[in-house]
């Protein structure tokens, strides 16, 4: 069996690279007006593993002097449902007490891991907390929650790519596309 990505499996892609890089540029510029006269330290936080791509491209679009976090959080329910109930499996390195964070997610589907998360690091007593995410798939929210920023507003597609998994795969396409439903009749 070949080890090459089947390309095939992507029914239609949503973003190009270029796309992406595009948006994320005017995320950044939007992000560096906002925060560029901020009183206290930044921290950009990326939500593992979907979010790994968008944060370090974020990160260098935004230039502003921020630290870096990475956070593991697993909600309990499957790929395409979720619970809601977050745990955390790897938590920030540092402190967020009095700081301005900005958490880079992946994808806002439900809203409820975000919903959860704020009210965990709200807790930690943040200057600010506001949520970056690179998709929405608003017609799917259970919880009153929006992004503050937001790349691209999508329909109720299941999405895979720059990060975005199926069953753990596919988050190395460069792009976002949509999978082909034969490729989900395979897992079932
Ligand atoms: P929710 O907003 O709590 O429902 O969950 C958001 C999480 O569900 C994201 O961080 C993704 O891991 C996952 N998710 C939701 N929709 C998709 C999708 O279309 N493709 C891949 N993962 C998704
Ligand atoms: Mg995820």
């Amino acid at each position: 069996m070949s080890k090459l990505i089947n390309h095939d499996d992507i029914a239609k892609i949503l973003y190009t690279e270029e796309q992406i890089k595009e948006r994320i540029a005017a995320l950044g510029a939007e992000l560096r007006k906002d925060y560029a006269d901020v009183e206290g330290e930044i921290v950009l936080i990326c939500i593992l593993k979907g979010a790994v791509m968008f944060f370090a491209d974020l990160a260098r679009a935004m230039d502003l002097n921020l630290q870096m976090e990475f956070m593991g959080i697993s909600s309990y329910g499957n790929e395409q449902r979720t619970s809601g109930i977050v745990r955390i499996t790897k938590d920030i390195d540092t402190s967020i007490m009095g700081k301005h964070v900005i958490i880079a997610e992946d994808i806002m589907d439900s809203g409820l891991t975000l919903s959860h998360l704020m009210k965990l690091l709200a807790s930690r007593e943040p200057a600010s907390v506001k949520i970056c995410c690179l998709l929405d798939k608003p017609s799917r929210r259970e919880t009153d929650i929006a992004p503050d920023y937001c790349g691209f507003t999508i329909p109720n597609e299941f999405v895979v790519g720059y990060g975005l998994d199926y069953n753990g795969f596919l988050r190395n396409l460069p792009y976002v596309g949509v999978l082909k439903p034969s490729v989900y009749r395979i897992e079932e």
